[in-house]
């Protein structure tokens, strides 16, 4: 049973270091991917502090489909290239959005969201699906949650 609770004073590196083991130990045995992107999506949901969304994407052939998430119902399909979750897919590349309303493109799923961190899953040098966080609060991520996220994208690739 895990019993969690967001505590917004943990410094980040405990929080994403406790992260990484919680996520390992609830994928560890289980290659069913909707399973382990669903534990993973609510996993995060109830570490991470200051989350309005949290969940997956999958690439599936020139677009992204909605996978496993918490958080209000989403935009289903993201053409590769657009918007913050497009753009990660499309470059394999992290991104940090400080302010989404300042990034050209970005597409408002919840009217709430003020800032917003992707990052790709990578699989045999490709990208196989985006790890989406959004929050209502500006600036809420930085270098350390993109990191502690990229540990969540190379366990998720193991079984994407
Ligand atoms: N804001 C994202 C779309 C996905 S939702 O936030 C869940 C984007 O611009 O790609």
């Amino acid at each position: 049973m895990f019993d969690l609770a967001p505590d917004p004073d943990l410094p980040k590196a405990m929080l994403y270091a406790a992260l990484a083991r919680s996520a390992a130990a609830l994928v560890e045995g289980e290659r069913d991917p909707v399973a382990n992107m669903a534990n993973l999506a609510a996993l995060i949901w109830h570490s991470v502090p200051g989350l309005n969304w949290a969940g997956f994407y999958r690439v599936l052939g020139d677009e992204l489909v909605l996978g496993p998430f918490m958080g209000k119902p989403a935009c289903i399909r993201i053409p590769l290239g657009r918007g913050v979750c497009g753009t990660a897919a499309a470059n394999g590349s992290i991104q940090v959005i400080e302010d989404v309303e300042a990034f050209p493109g970005h597409i408002a799923c919840d009217a709430l969201s003020r800032s917003e961190l992707v990052v790709p899953v990578m699989s045999a040098g490709r990208v196989c699906a985006v790890i989406d966080l959004d929050s209502p609060e500006l600036g809420r991520f930085d270098q350390e949650d993109a990191d502690g996220m990229m540990a969540i994208a190379s366990l998720a690739a193991q079984f994407l």
